[in-house]
């Protein structure tokens, strides 16, 4: 019988997750069907528990649903338990596996397609929300100089920067406070671009050779890439092959298999 997997969230028409899945089971040879469902705000275990019901092998999560599922997984992997999140979930013998996915998608990105090197780096994430702290674990592992967190509400801020404390040298501060310093790598982790919009960052973040990174994908140009541009960063990327990356990790929990990540970026690039 053919497994099945799906994508959790409210909206889920624009998601790119059974186009991605789908292209990683035929290159990989693996029998498996992926759809996307729209689960109600109001009841997203209800929505899970259906699908678990109906023979469904596991299920990727995103908004707004990432901490709903870490509250209903019967079990966490350490970096989900860390995360505060699950974008990743696995339905076996009565259990619901919680995983999250998204920091080793990004650093996979960041290490494989990017060719940056992290150990050492300076590192500026701007943005406390749920994409920020589903990634702060996995760029910590790659021991950076230092991880700064710099955030609109700045109490957040500084409480992501407390949750991974234990894990290297995060610190957490407002944008007023970047002023003076500069990073190797600034990741836009918020959601400002949707309105058009970006933090009011101060000049002179941008370190010789710098990659500027954005989280959202699909934009060709916003105001967080035309300052980066003006500001001197070296390269710009999209979120795009962490938005991959993250799928390929996910399907290796689910399969055992670890799909290439490169045809599939370039099949979606071609479709934007
Ligand atoms: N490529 C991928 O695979 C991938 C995966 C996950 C997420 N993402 C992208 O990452 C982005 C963030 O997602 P999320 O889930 O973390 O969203 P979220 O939980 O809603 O957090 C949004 C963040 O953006 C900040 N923000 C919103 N509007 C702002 C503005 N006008 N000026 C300054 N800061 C602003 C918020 O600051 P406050 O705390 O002050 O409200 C918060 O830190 C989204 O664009 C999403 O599409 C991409």
């Amino acid at each position: 019988m053919t497994d099945r997997y799906c994508v959790f969230g409210n909206p889920i028409r624009h998601s790119q997750s059974p186009r991605i899945h789908t292209a990683f089971a035929q290159q990989t040879g693996q029998d498996l069907r992926y759809e996307a469902i729209l689960a109600p705000l109001d009841d997203f275990a209800g929505a899970v528990r259906a699908f678990i019901a109906a023979g469904g092998k596991g299920a990727n999560v995103t908004v707004p649903f990432k901490q709903a599922a870490w509250r209903l997984a019967t079990r966490l992997t350490p970096r989900a338990a860390l995360a505060g999140a699950v974008n990743t979930l696995s339905f076996c013998n009565g259990e619901i596996l919680g995983d999250n996915t998204d920091g080793a998608g990004l650093v996979r990105d960041l290490i494989d397609h990017l060719g940056v090197f992290l150990a050492g780096s300076r590192i500026l994430m701007l943005g406390a929300g749920g994409a920020a702290r589903g990634v702060c674990g996995p760029l910590l592992e790659q021991r950076p100089r230092a991880l700064t967190i710099a955030n609109r509400t700045v109490a957040n801020a500084k409480a992501l920067a407390e949750r991974f404390a234990a894990q290297g040298a995060i610190t957490g501060c407002g944008y007023d406070e970047l002023d003076g310093h500069s990073f190797d790598l600034v990741i836009d982790a918020t959601s400002a671009s949707l309105n058009a919009l970006m933090p009011p960052l101060p000049i002179g973040l941008f370190a010789a050779g710098s990659l500027a990174y954005a989280m959202m994908y699909g934009l060709a140009q916003t105001p967080f890439r035309a300052f980066a541009e003006q500001q001197g960063a070296a390269r710009y990327a999209d979120g795009l092959g962490m938005l991959v990356s993250q799928a390929a990790e996910s399907f290796f929990v689910w399969r055992g298999v670890r799909p290439d990540c490169r045809p599939v970026m370039t099949q979606l690039l071609a479709a934007q």
